[in-house]
């Protein structure tokens, strides 16, 4: 794997960390290149649990270099709190396993205040964000009036960039929020400090990442969210604030568009998502609180239930086709053996019309979900380690979503350790 990115192929939640954490094992660089601490990346060691943010999931790897790269909205608190959190459980995390792009765009303490106010004015047409920030991180970014974690780093390059910003963030909270101003001399010190213990990771990850590539390093992407919460192509405005797929790399880590070579989505064997918006095979019924109980179905980061339905088979082709999937993982197969029967959505009806291709840009109000049936396979499937372990009826399951996602489906997650997945051999697919 020279060069390959894992991207949530859904609404995100689809079970990345965890496959990430495997992958990392043959990598020298896992790299994070959008996102920030809205990401909850669950990898389970021995019976042990971590949830990662915004630290790439390698590093619970020894040797692995973990890179967040110039694309990712950093928190640099939540950053810290994870490195003294996984420090405290045994993980080395120092300057030579963790490097942080100088570029990378800060999120304050204000920056997540910002965001809980944003989404009360939005009122009714909320997005249903995690809170952490991240959409106004963006916005000034975009408007160019953000702070990168550079500028942590010394006082004097601070204090004026960030008594302009909050000048502009207090007019906001005063006079459309009607909320008490910001202090700016508390979070010029905060900042500092935060910046102090930040700065032995601080690094040019996009050039350092490039002179790994070339010397032969073998480099994995970490995607956070999913491509449907993709800023430009997914399911707008309900989105998170950045390119979620393989698009998001170039920009986001510094890295030629024209080296990435493999693009594997993760996606779960149903479908889930947290917050609004859209959701064409979402089960409000029995069904649903059905899959929610067995798969545990809680944010990692917010801890809200999430909204659960059917796999959708339209949206999968549509997102591996724009990621230039190369390989389909599919998790959680095991929380379906609770059912006697499964739908997969193999088309859409909207507006009169019956629609096999993802209908991008439009608005999906009143879509209805076109469904076909298989039979489930009503047994334990979490110690499968092999294809012929599985039930036939779990098999023909699997063959249908492959021929459905037009993608080969390269690997099947059984259970939530390191060891519960089943590699794909050839005859699965034949
Ligand atoms: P934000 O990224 O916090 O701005 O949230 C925007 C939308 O993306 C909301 O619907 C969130 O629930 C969703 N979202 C953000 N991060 C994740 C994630 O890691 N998993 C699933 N959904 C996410």
């Amino acid at each position: 794997m020279p060069s390959t990115c894992v991207f949530g192929a859904q609404w995100g939640d689809e079970g990345k960390g965890k496959i990430i954490d495997r992958m990392a094992a043959d990598a020298d660089c896992v790299v994070r290149y959008q996102g920030g601490a809205n990401a909850g990346h669950t990898v389970v060691v021995a019976g042990e649990k971590f949830v990662l943010h915004l630290i790439p999931s390698g590093i619970l790897h020894k040797g692995t270099v973990n890179m967040i790269g110039g694309g990712v909205a950093l928190d640099p608190a939540k950053l810290l709190e994870e490195v003294d959190g996984l420090r405290e459980r045994g993980v080395t995390v120092e300057g030579q396993n963790l490097r942080v792009s100088a570029s990378a765009h800060v999120i304050f303490e204000f920056t997540r205040t910002l965001d809980g106010l944003a989404e009360r004015w939005k009122g009714d047409g909320r997005i249903g964000t995690t809170g952490r920030g991240i959409g106004p991180c963006y916005a000034d970014k975009a408007s160019r009036s953000g702070l990168r974690v550079a500028d942590l780093l010394s006082r004097e390059r601070l204090q004026p960039r960030l008594e302009r910003l909050l000048a502009e963030k207090n007019a906001l909270m005063t006079g459309v929020y009607g909320e008490e101003p910001f202090d700016v001399a508390a979070e010029l010190e905060r900042s500092l400090a935060l910046g102090e213990r930040l700065a032995p990771f601080v690094a040019d990850v996009g050039a350092e990442l490039r002179d790994a590539h070339a010397g032969g390093a073998r480099v994995l992407f970490e995607g956070a969210q999913g491509a449907l919460l993709d800023i430009d192509h997914g399911t707008y405005p309900y989105v998170t604030s950045s390119n979620t797929g393989t698009a998001g790399i170039a920009a986001g880590a510094g890295f030629p568009a024209n080296q990435l070579e493999d693009a594997v989505g993760i996606a779960k064997a149903y479908c889930t998502r947290v917050g609004e918006g859209p959701f064409p095979t979402e089960d409000h019924g029995a069904e649903g609180q059905k899959i929610r109980d067995e798969g545990n179905e809680y944010g990692a980061t917010t801890g809200r239930p999430r909204r659960c339905g059917w796999f959708d088979s339209v949206a999968m082709r549509f997102t591996c086709d724009l990621n230039g999937a190369t390989g389909l993982i599919v998790t959680n197969l095991d929380v379906l053996s609770a059912f006697d029967e499964l739908k997969v959505c193999v088309a859409y009806h909207l507006d009169g019309e019956r629609l096999e291709r993802y209908p991008s840009g439009r608005d999906l109000d009143g879509i209805e979900p076109e469904y076909v049936t298989f039979p489930g396979w009503g047994t334990d499937i979490t110690g499968a380690r092999s294809w012929d372990d599985l039930p036939a009826a779990a098999q023909a399951y699997v063959q249908h979503l492959e021929a459905l996602s037009g993608t080969p489906i390269v690997m099947l997650s059984v259970g939530p350790e390191r060891d519960q997945v089943i590699p794909m051999a050839v005859e699965a697919s034949t």
